[in-house]
C-alpha cells in the first residue's frame, strides 16, 4: 500500500514522486488535470511499478493507509486552501498534509492553526535544489509537529541529499518555520546570485574579459573557497554559445531578471522584525530595476551609460567575493535568529547550516564552516564576530573596499558589493553615529533620548 500520496504532478512534483520511487517508496500521485496521471506513469517507466496513478483527489486519499500522509505540490495560494476545502471532510485525526511549494509562511501558520482545529497536521516543506535535486536529492526544511516528523522522517531522509552520509533534511521548528527557512535560504540565493552578476559586469565591461575567459576563471574558483553550485552553473553558463547566432548566450538573453516573490519576502520580513537584510535588499532591488529596460535605456541617452576600465585583479575579486558571501549570510542567520525568537522556533543554526550544505541552490563549500562556528557557539551567536571567519575577512575586507572603490569610481554598479561592506563598516563600530538621529528626533519630536551617563529619557537644551 501506499507510503505517502503526491499531489501535483508538474515539474517539481513528479521529480519528487520518481524520487521517492526510486528510493523504495510506494507513491500514489494524482492531478487536477487527470490527464496528466498516465503521462506520467509512461514516463516512470521501471519506476510506475512503485506508483499507483488516480483520477481524483478522493481515490488518491482512499488509497492512502492512516495516519496518512499527503504532500501537495501545488500553487502555495489560492490552490492550496482550495485543497484544504475539499481535503479536510475526507482526513481523519492524525493525518498530513504537506506543503512542499515556495509559501508565504504566515499562511502557512495560518493554515497549519485551522488544520489543528480537526486534529490534522499542515507541514510547511521547503525545498530546494531545482528539479534535479527535487529528482535526485533535494535539501528539505519541515515546519511542523513532531507527530508528522515522526511520519515523515523515514521517507524524507531516504530521498534528500546527502552530505558525508548525512540526509540534508530536518524538523526545524512548528508550523511555518520549514517555510521561514527556505524563504531566508532564497533571499540568500538572490544576494549570491547578484554578488557573481556583478562580480561578471567587472570582469566583462571593466577588465574587458569575454564569457569564455569569465567563464573559465568561475570554473577555476569553483575549485577554491568561493566553490559553490551558483558559480558552477554561471561558468556554464558563460562558456555556453548560442547554436542559432554562434554568439555566447549570456549575450542573447535579455538582462532583465524575474522573481516569484521569496527574496523580497526575506527583506520584508527582516524589517518587520527589526532587521536589515541588506545585500538581500540590493538584490531584489537590481532585479526589479532591471526589468526597467525602456526607461534604462532612456536614461542612457540622457545621462551616459559610460563605464571606465578598472584593474581588478582575480583573486581580489575572488577574496572580495568570499567576504561578501560571508556577509550575505551572516545577515540571512541574522533574520533566522530574530524569526526563531519571535514564532518560537529554537531554530538550529548550525544543523541548518548542515542541511544546506547539499541538494540546495546556495550549497557552498563555505556552509561546512559556517555549521562548525555556530557548533564552535559565536560571540552573540552571532556569525560576524566568530574568529572561524578572522581570515576570510582579514583577507577579503581589504579586497572588498578596492573591488568596490574602483567600481564606484568607474561608473559600474555593484549595488550588493556595496551594501556588503556597509554593513560590514556599521557593524565593526561600537560607536557610530546614531546619537544626531537621537538628538534630531529630539529636537523635532521632543521624542527624548538615552545618555551614556544617565538611566532614563531626557532632553536635551535646544534653543528655539
Ligand atoms: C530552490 C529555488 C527555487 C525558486 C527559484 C526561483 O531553492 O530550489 O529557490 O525554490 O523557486 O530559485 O525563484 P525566483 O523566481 O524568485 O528567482
Amino acid at each position: 500500500m501506499a507510503q505517502i500520496g503526491v499531489y501535483g504532478l508538474g515539474t517539481m512534483g513528479s521529480a519528487l514522486a520518481l524520487n521517492m520511487a526510486e528510493q523504495g517508496i510506494e507513491v500514489a500521485v494524482a492531478n487536477r488535470s487527470p490527464e496528466a496521471v498516465p503521462a506520467f506513469l509512461d514516463e516512470a517507466g521501471d519506476l510506475a511499478a512503485r506508483i499507483s496513478g488516480h483520477d481524483t483527489l478522493e481515490a488518491l486519499i482512499a488509497a492512502l493507509p492512516t495516519p496518512r500522509v499527503l504532500l501537495a505540490m501545488i500553487p502555495s495560494t489560492g490552490p492550496m486552501d482550495d485543497l484544504l476545502n475539499s481535503v479536510i471532510p475526507q482526513l481523519a485525526p492524525g493525518d498530513t498534509v504537506i506543503d512542499a511549494g515556495n509559501a508565504d509562511f504566515h499562511d502557512t501558520r495560518a493554515r497549519a492553526a485551522r488544520l489543528k482545529e480537526h486534529d490534522l497536521h499542515f507541514v510547511g516543506l521547503g525545498v530546494s535544489g531545482g528539479e534535479d535535486g527535487a529528482r535526485h536529492g533535494p535539501s528539505m526544511m519541515m515546519g511542523g509537529s513532531d507527530h508528522s516528523w515522526d511520519q515523515l522522517r523515514p521517507l524524507l531522509t531516504k530521498i534528500a541529499a546527502q552530505y558525508e552520509g548525512d540526509p540534508c533534511v530536518d524538523h526545524l521548528g512548528t508550523d511555518g518555520a520549514g517555510h521561514f527557512v527556505k524563504t531566508v535560504h532564497n533571499g540568500i540565493e538572490y544576494a549570491d546570485m547578484e554578488l557573481i552578476a556583478e562580480a561578471y559586469g567587472l570582469l566583462r565591461e571593466g577588465v574587458g574579459g569575454t564569457p569564455h575567459e569569465i567563464g573559465a576563471l568561475f570554473d577555476q574558483w569553483n575549485d577554491g573557497p568561493f566553490a559553490s553550485y551558483l558559480v558552477e552553473i554561471t561558468a556554464q553558463l558563460l562558456t555556453t554559445d548560442d547554436p542559432e547566432t554562434g554568439q555566447p548566450m549570456v549575450d542573447v538573453i535579455r538582462d532583465s531578471a524575474g522573481q516569484k516573490g521569496t527574496g523580497r519576502w526575506t527583506v520584508i520580513e527582516a524589517v518587520k522584525l527589526g532587521q536589515s537584510a541588506t545585500i538581500i535588499e540590493a538584490a531584489v532591488a537590481a532585479r526589479a530595476w532591471s526589468s526597467e529596460a525602456d526607461l534604462r535605456a532612456k536614461a542612457e541617452d540622457a545621462l551616459g551609460g559610460a563605464r571606465e576600465r578598472v584593474e581588478i585583479g582575480d583573486a581580489d575579486l575572488e577574496a572580495a567575493l568570499l567576504a561578501a558571501r560571508f556577509l550575505t549570510h551572516a545577515q540571512g542567520f541574522r533574520i533566522l535568529s530574530a524569526a526563531s525568537e519571535d514564532y518560537g522556533w529554537s531554530l538550529d543554526m548550525a544543523r541548518i547550516a548542515e542541511i544546506w550544505r547539499a541538494g540546495c541552490i546556495i550549497r557552498s563549500a563555505m556552509l561546512d564552516d559556517l555549521a562548525e562556528a555556530f557548533r564552535a557557539g559565536p560571540p552573540m551567536g552571532q556569525l560576524l564576530p566568530s574568529p572561524a571567519f578572522e581570515t576570510v575577512l582579514d583577507r577579503g575586507i581589504p579586497a572588498l573596499r578596492r573591488v568596490t572603490a574602483q567600481a564606484i569610481l568607474a561608473g559600474h554598479p555593484v549595488p550588493a558589493f556595496a551594501a556588503a561592506l556597509g554593513f560590514f563598516d556599521t557593524m565593526r563600530q561600537a560607536r557610530g553615529t546614531a546619537a544626531i538621529i537621537q538628538g534630531q528626533r529630539d529636537i523635532f519630536g521632543r521624542h527624548g533620548f538615552e545618555r551614556l551617563d544617565a538611566e532614563g529619557s531626557h532632553h536635551g537644551p535646544w534653543a528655539g
